[in-house]
């Protein structure tokens, strides 16, 4: 029999449920983990309880039901411990307006009892990490939008935890800021070996970064895996194909091509939805010509996670504040609390 070796997981939830005030269920018995090493993103519409999920991670909330570990200490047991080995950049950003930048990272560096030659070795080398070296010496309340979120990425990392916690890192920040970001994220990822979990609505920033993501919506993990294997799922890739002279309808025709997963026509313009287009495409343009018919156009697109998301959550993040029509999703949870 094959041996399954598992890496170890450095975030182990199970079961993990928030109840607020008695009533407000904003976490319902997740489990996941997250793999040392590796980025992992949360994804889900306001409201989702991604926020919440985090807190009780970072033990800045308790945990109503179920057990977390992180680095290996749970985080009931051993709220310390937790807190030594992880570096958190909340929403909401807490620097402080009316200190510079390096006063924030100083003050920072004191609660995490870093001092010393270490701690000014970490400011200077941290802060020319995200390029702040110039303006640390400003107060931040002249900074932009962008160098704030900036600050507040290495204000996390002093103590050179082993996990770090980013809720929303690039919201409110134009394209280039955002990609600026993700390039600092990945650095840390890739030269220093730090995990990451991280929350964001942007979906393309979790395609590019992510190792792996869960999807949650009301508190619980719709789908997780990683950005290919749930574009494979769920997405799917789209060929369409625009044929160059009339001729009888050929949807039976490709629908019954191993692997496509629909067809649908506009005229001479066929749109046909498969898991990977180079496994059917051969067989669909050798059919064609088979058939004597001419091909004027063909183009294929590969799915993006907003297909994904459209699926699982049935809306997608952009409008998220829709009225709720998912009735599949009610009939989930009426099953789970059965
Ligand atoms: N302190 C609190 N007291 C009561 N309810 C709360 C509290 N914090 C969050 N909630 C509720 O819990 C649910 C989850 O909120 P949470 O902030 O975790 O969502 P989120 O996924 O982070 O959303 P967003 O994308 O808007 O940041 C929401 O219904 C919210 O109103
Ligand atoms: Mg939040």
């Amino acid at each position: 029999m094959r041996k399954v070796t598992r890496v170890s997981a450095i975030i182990d939830a199970k079961d993990l449920t928030k109840v607020y005030g008695g009533k407000v269920k904003a976490v319902d018995h997740i489990t996941f983990h997250v793999t040392e090493g590796e980025i992992f993103g949360f994804l889900g519409p306001n409201g989702a309880g991604k926020t919440t999920t985090i807190k009780m991670l970072n033990t800045l909330a308790s945990i109503t039901d179920g057990t977390a570990t992180v680095a290996g200490h749970d985080v009931k047991k051993d709220p310390g411990a937790v807190r030594k080995s992880i570096g958190v950049v909340p929403q909401e950003l807490t620097a402080d307006d009316e200190l510079s930048g390096t006063e924030n990272m100083m003050l920072m560096a004191k609660l995490h009892q870093v001092n010393g030659t270490t701690a000014k070795t970490r400011i200077a080398n941290l802060l020319r990490l995200v390029d702040l070296e110039e303006a640390a010496g400003r107060k931040v309340k002249t900074f932009s939008g962008g160098m704030r979120r900036r600050l507040q990425l290495v204000m996390g990392l002093l103590h050179e935890p082993k996990v770090l916690f980013l809720d929303e890192p690039t919201l409110g920040l134009d394209v280039q800021t955002r990609s600026r970001m993700w390039h600092y994220i990945k650095a840390l990822n890739k030269d220093r070996g730090l995990t990451v979990f991280m929350t964001t609505h942007y979906l393309d920033e979790a395609d590019s970064l992510c190792d792996r993501i869960a999807i949650v919506d009301h508190g619980a993990i719709r789908v997780s895996g990683s950005p290919s294997e749930l574009k494979e799922a769920h997405g799917g890739d789209i060929v369409t194909l625009t044929l160059s002279n009339e001729t009888a309808d050929l949807t039976p025709f490709f629908s019954g091509i191993e692997g496509v997963q629909g067809v649908t026509r506009e005229g001479n313009t066929y749109r046909i939805k498969l898991p990977k287009t180079e496994r059917a495409l051969p067989a669909i343009v050798a059919g064609v010509v088979q058939k004597g018919v001419g091909i004027s156009e063909i183009s294929f697109s590969k799915p993006t996670l907003d297909q994904v998301f459209l699926d699982v959550v049935g809306r997608s993040m952009r409008d998220e504040e829709a009225p709720e029509s998912d009735s599949a999703w009610e009939n989930i949870r009426m099953e789970r609390t059965r």
